[in-house]
This record gives C-alpha cells, structure tokens and sequence, in this order.
C-alpha cells in the first residue's frame, strides 16, 4: 500500500483510540511476536554458520588508506552473501593495488585528505553522502548534487573531524532508502594521534581483536535478491548482515575486544548487547558518532539507531573456552505510537522480518582458550569542550504526522513543500536547537550535515531510555559525546548544541533530516543556508 494512505488509515483509526492515556498507548506498543514467515521464506540458512568478514584486501570490506585520488565506480555487483545464487549488489567498487575493491572500508588521517572520483553506473542518478564529515556543500554530496548516470563527480576535502567511524552512502533525493538497502554504502575510519595511542595502550591487534562491525538488516526475497518496496515505509529486513556476513560467527580467544559498530540499516534501531548465558555481558562504551568520549562508561546494552555509531569495549576473558556469546539486539518498546491502534503487520511488506524492537541475534562469538592481556580501560579517553550551558532554544523544531501520513520537521514536507533552504545560519554561531517529537510519533533518528553537535539535555524520554541515564538534563552516556544523529523518541524533547564554525565562505545549503530513510524518502527533512 501507499505509504502516505497507509499512513492515513493508521491515523483516522489511531485518531479513534487516542482517548487513552499515554503511557496506555506506550505499554500496548511492545514487540509483537513476528508469526510464521509466508510470502517469500528468507533462504534456507543456519545462523552463524558463515565467519565474520574482516578487513581485507580485496572484495567487500577492503581496506584501503586513502593517498592520491580514489575512483569508485557505482554500479551492481554479484556477491555470494548467501548460499546458493549469487546477489545482486549495489556497489562502490575500484581497484587498488591491482586487486577489486567493493564498498571499502576508507581510512584516513585527520588533517589528510579525501580525493574520490565517482563514476555512476548504476543507471540513475546517484552521490557519495560523506556522513558525518564537516565538508563543504559541494562535497557534502546531498541530493541537491545529483551524479548522472553516466557521469562522474569528484569529492575532494580535508578531513577535519577527529578519529572516528564515519560512512558514506548515497543521497539522491527521495531515493536513498533503495540505494542504501542495495547497497551503496560503506565505511570510513579517520584516525588521529589520540586514537593511534589509545590503540598502542588497548594493544588490541586490528582485525582480530579490534573489528569495524557495518550492521544492516536487509530483506531478502526470492533467488538471493535483496527486496525493496517501491514507497516503501520503515523498511525493516528478514536477515542481518554484519560486515555483509548474514548472522556470521567469530572465534574468539578470551580476552578484550574492542567493536566500532556501525547501523546502516534503513529503518532499524537496534539495541546490542553482548549475551552471555541469557545475562547482558557489562561493557565499556568508548566513542560514539563523532570519536571518543571523555571516559569509558560501563554498559551493559545501548540503542544503536540508522546511521548511528558505537565504539565498545568488551571483555571475554572470563567466559570460559568452548562457550558462545551472542550479539544480540534486545527487545525494546518499538513506540510506534502512530501506528500502534492499528495493530498493523510488518509482515505484510516484509515476510520474515522481526518486527520493530524484536529481539535479534546479530553474531556469535565462539569463545576459545586465549592468553591475551587484558590492559586496563585507559582514563581518561579524550577531552571535550564542554557543551555550553543549556539555554534558551534558539530555534525549535516540532516532529510530527500529518493527517495526510506525511513526517512533517516544522510542518514542512522536502518532498511536497519544496528543497529550498527554510532558514538562515550565521557562519560561526553557536545555536541551541530543540526537537520536539509528538506522542502519536514514532523514534525519529536526527540527523545533521555539516556540523557535529552535543546533547544538552532530553525531556519526556521513555523509560526504556531514562533507566540508562547518566548525567544531567537526562543524558544517556551515547548523549555525551560528539554527534551527528540524535534519537528523539515519541513525546520527547531533546535540546542539542552546534557550534557553526567553517573555513568555508558563501552561502553552503546542509540538510537536517530523519535517517530513518524510507523518512528521509517521504520528504522529513528539510534545508538550511549557513551564511557570512
Ligand atoms: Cu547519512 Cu543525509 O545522511
Ligand atoms: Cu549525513
Ligand atoms: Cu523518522
């Protein structure tokens, strides 16, 4: 159906229900339980019977340290994800050193720089997004800088952000859901002299202890095919890549390992753990969008939504040999308040899909006898400037549905009300933005380009969330560090700090927008001009 009429009839029927109480409409919100799959089966497959895909030299994950310019081809692969026929992959794909290279996993050096020519071949216009890169416009690689099939673009910029894991994906308008889901999307680590020396002290060897982990669910349909709706709503998937590995394992010596995980699935919030025995391991959250923080927090699971990242620490030195540790993602309360009276079925567009906040097991790690070192969790890990004391909101957004089923930021709609920018920011200013999510809502994945920010503080934040608070305004230990996607859940409010500081001049046009991207698609985003 139609997402904006399916919308529609979520909401006249919700409208019905909405003399219930909040917090009434909350607790009906819990995971369903996914029934038995029909339609399309996913193929027939063991879980965690594949190993976990590291970095290599060639094929998926190829590692590649940027030096000299870079050409990346977007066109469509075949990889054999799964048994039996191959997949049609979406791709950005290259030779280095004489060997093919398929969505690479880039490395650069902070004050180094990126120098990507893209060639699209995929037969529609296409981009690189940067995400999370402080580029200029012109290489921010938005959807107002759309590559023509058949043409190239070249992206070339300092890489001024601090160590971190960063991506790129691409971004032509109301499109990027299918190209994301198909698969033009990969990773990309900065490193600078702070993480080099964190690494020397954690002495974790890189790709055996120390592992990138690209999370995504894709849905996957007849003959191996990735499966994407055409209108598609939260697109949410019947099979979990990692390192596009399904379900893969990893054996693992005892000891510690550190994981930067990255969620690049279109619409799913994950929330991962490290289960031991049905009990959460504890673990130390690092780093998060934006590099580390400034002190390890002990955690025992996160929310990890599209497009965020988390930098973990995890110690497996005490789980005896010859025993598993599942990543998991746990059950949370998917408050898909909008919906919820409707009791509608994911299953419907998505055979085999867990529903929205639905457990999930993303990877096991199959623990063996190791004589690894533990070091101790280094403190402390970075300094911040401290986020500016919260304010008065300089500017306020509100998040809502329209009656029509539209995701609206300020009652404006990118795709219905138009690209051009809706405000004015001064270069070099310091802005206290507000997000204000309505109940009848759902999670909304924030997402700014351009700009890193920090979370002042959160209002109204469910318990699910509250229960991990850790410092004041209601902040979560993710909340503080250096951003660029905030979650602001249903009925909550959520107040962030951007300094807009940039060696650029002239007008340059950023998009702010939900990276749930079947959200981003349906137009909840919306332009802005940073100015002199
Ligand atoms: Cu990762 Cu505008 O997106
Ligand atoms: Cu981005
Ligand atoms: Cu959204």
């Amino acid at each position: 159906m139609d997402h904006a009429r399916r919308r529609l009839l979520s909401g006249l029927l919700a409208s019905g229900a909405m003399a219930a109480t909040p917090s009434a409409i909350a607790r009906s919100a819990v995971p369903r339980v996914p029934p038995p799959s029909q339609g399309n089966p996913p193929p027939p497959d063991a879980k965690f019977s594949r190993p976990l895909r590291v970095p290599g030299q060639r094929g998926l994950l190829a590692e590649v340290r940027l030096a000299g310019t870079l050409d990346l081809t977007a066109s469509v692969g075949s990889h054999a994800l799964f048994p039996g026929l191959a997949t049609a992959l979406w791709n950005y794909t290259g030779k280095v050193a004489g060997l093919p290279v398929d969505n690479p996993l880039l490395i650069a050096r902070q004050g180094g720089e990126i120098d990507v020519v893209l060639h699209n071949r995929i037969g529609r216009d296409t981009t690189i997004h940067w995400h999370g890169m402080m580029v200029d416009e012109a290489n921010d690689g938005s959807g107002l800088h759309p590559v023509r099939h058949g043409a190239q673009r070249r992206y070339r910029f300092p890489v001024r952000n601090r160590a971190g894991l960063y991506w790129y994906h691409a971004h032509p308008h109301f499109h990027t859901g299918r190209q994301v889901h198909q698969g033009l999307a990969g990773l990309l680590l900065v490193e600078d002299a702070e993480e080099l020396a964190l690494r020397g002290q954690l002495g974790l060897p890189w790709g055996e202890r120390d592992i990138p982990l690209l999370i995504a669910d894709k849905q996957v349909g007849r003959n191996n095919a990735l499966a994407y709706g055409a209108g598609a709503d939260d697109w949410i998937g019947n099979r979990v890549l990692v390192n596009w590995t399904p379900e893969p394992f990893l054996d693992a010596p005892q000891g510690l390992y550190r994981f930067r995980m990255a969620n690049l699935s279109n619409a799913r919030m994950l929330r991962p753990a490290f289960v031991h025995r049905g009990q959460p391991l504890p673990f130390h959250l690092l780093g998060t969008d934006g590099g580390l923080l400034e002190r390890a927090w002990p955690l025992r699971d996160l929310f990890l939504a599209p497009a965020q990242r988390a930098d973990v620490l995890v110690d497996l030195s005490q789980v005896p040999a010859g025993e598993r540790v599942l990543l998991r993602s746990l059950a949370y309360a998917p408050m898909e308040n909008d919906a919820a009276a409707t009791g509608e079925d994911p299953m419907l567009e998505h055979p085999g899909a867990p529903a929205m906040g639905a457990p999930m097991d993303l990877m096991e790690l199959r623990v063996r006898t190791g004589t690894h070192a533990v070091a101790p969790v280094p403190a402390p890990l970075s300094r911040l400037a401290a986020p500016p004391v919260d304010s008065a909101p300089t500017r306020r957004f509100t998040l809502r549905i329209s009656d029509a089923g539209r995701w609206l930021i300020n009652d404006w709609n990118y795709l219905l009300d138009g690209h051009g920018p809706r405000f004015e920011v001064r270069r070099g200013s310091r802005e206290t933005w507000e997000f204000r999510n309505a109940f009848r809502s759902m999670p909304h994945p924030l997402h700014l380009h351009g700009f890193a920010f920090r979370v002042l503080a959160r209002e109204g934040s469910p318990a699910q969330l509250r229960a991990s608070a850790a410092a004041s305004g209601g902040r979560t230990p993710q909340d503080l560090g250096l951003l660029d996607t905030v979650v602001v859940w249903p009925g909550e409010t959520v107040r962030i700090a951007i300094d807009f500081a940039q060696p650029c001049r002239g007008p340059q046009v950023y998009m702010l927008h939900c990276h749930n991207l079947e959200h981003e698609d349906q137009g909840m985003m919306v332009a802005f001009a940073v100015v002199d």
